[in-house]
């Protein structure tokens, strides 16, 4: 199997304009900044993680970053900051996706999922299984569907399409400093395909194939039968049937 390295950059050159577009449509200011376009990771894996990085640069333009008034009320600099960046790790490609909006809103999450009766009244929940709310399918704390948010098409996806790439997300925010998102990514699914061609080839081990040409050339001529010519004093090799086994490189062949 091929694997190609490519550079994550790939993925990465169209948010710029992702950004723009839609803190423009907001009303918002966004700076968005990128590091690590470099670092490179199994092609395979970078067509598929262009559709979650999107989602989650979308949802900080929308939830996490606060309109330029709301920031400056709260001491912040009116322009908001979206930070990408991929770096390696091991054996790992690990990508950060940062805003330094106003976290993710804990109140408003736990007011919504008990209207919704995925939690209830009395339940306590720490800060973090609040942030696993967010988790649910369908959930989305947005007031009204716009063209973005409040679709409920979301972050459960997201982190299910992080788990079929054999990744691990994770997401951490602060009331009032911002979340950020992060994936860790291996850096090739091939080692996880050679596995499998590996026990192909025991179950279609050659050895096996042959000892079971054997037992059955056995059985097709009960102990003790012998056909002409198959005296061992007479015909030599031929006569032990395990001789009539095939050779591992035909038994072998499907
Ligand atoms: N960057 C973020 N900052 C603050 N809250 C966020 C952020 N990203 C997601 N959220 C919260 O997670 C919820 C679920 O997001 P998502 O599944 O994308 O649904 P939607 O965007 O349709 O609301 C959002 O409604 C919001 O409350
Ligand atoms: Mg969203």
């Amino acid at each position: 199997m091929k694997v190609r390295m490519v550079p994550i950059g790939q993925v990465f050159d169209r948010f710029p304009r992702t950004v723009r577009d839609l803190a423009k449509a907001r009303g918002k200011e966004i700076h968005l900044t990128i590091s690590g376009a470099e670092t490179d990771l199994d092609k395979t894996i970078v067509d598929e993680v262009g559709e979650p990085l999107m989602h989650l640069i979308r949802n900080c333009v929308d939830h996490g970053i606060e309109p330029p008034d709301v920031r400056e009320a709260r001491g912040k600099p009116q322009h908001g900051t979206i930070a990408l960046n991929a770096y390696h790790e091991g054996n790992q490609v690990i990508i950060e996706i940062a805003d330094d909006g106003g976290g993710i809103d804990l109140g408003r999450v736990r007011e919504k999922a008990i209207r919704i009766g995925v939690i209830g009244e009395s339940d306590r929940l720490s800060d973090r299984e609040t942030i696993e709310l967010i988790f649910t399918p369908g959930f989305s704390t947005a007031e009204q569907v716009t063209d973005v948010s409040g679709r409920g098409v979301g972050m459960d996806v997201v982190k299910k399409n992080i788990r079929r790439l054999k990744g691990i997300f994770d997401v951490d925010s602060s009331p009032g400093a911002g979340t950020t998102f992060t994936m860790k990514l291996p850096l090739t699914l091939a080692i996880i395909q050679a596995l499998l061609v590996r026990i192909a080839r025991t179950v279609l081990d050659p050895a096996r194939r042959g000892d079971r040409v054997a037992a059955h050339r056995r059985r097709r001529r009960p102990h003790g039968t012998r056909r002409r010519g198959d005296h061992p004093a007479r015909s030599g090799r031929a006569a032990d049937p395990r001789r009539r086994v095939l050779p591992a490189r035909r038994a072998a062949r499907p």
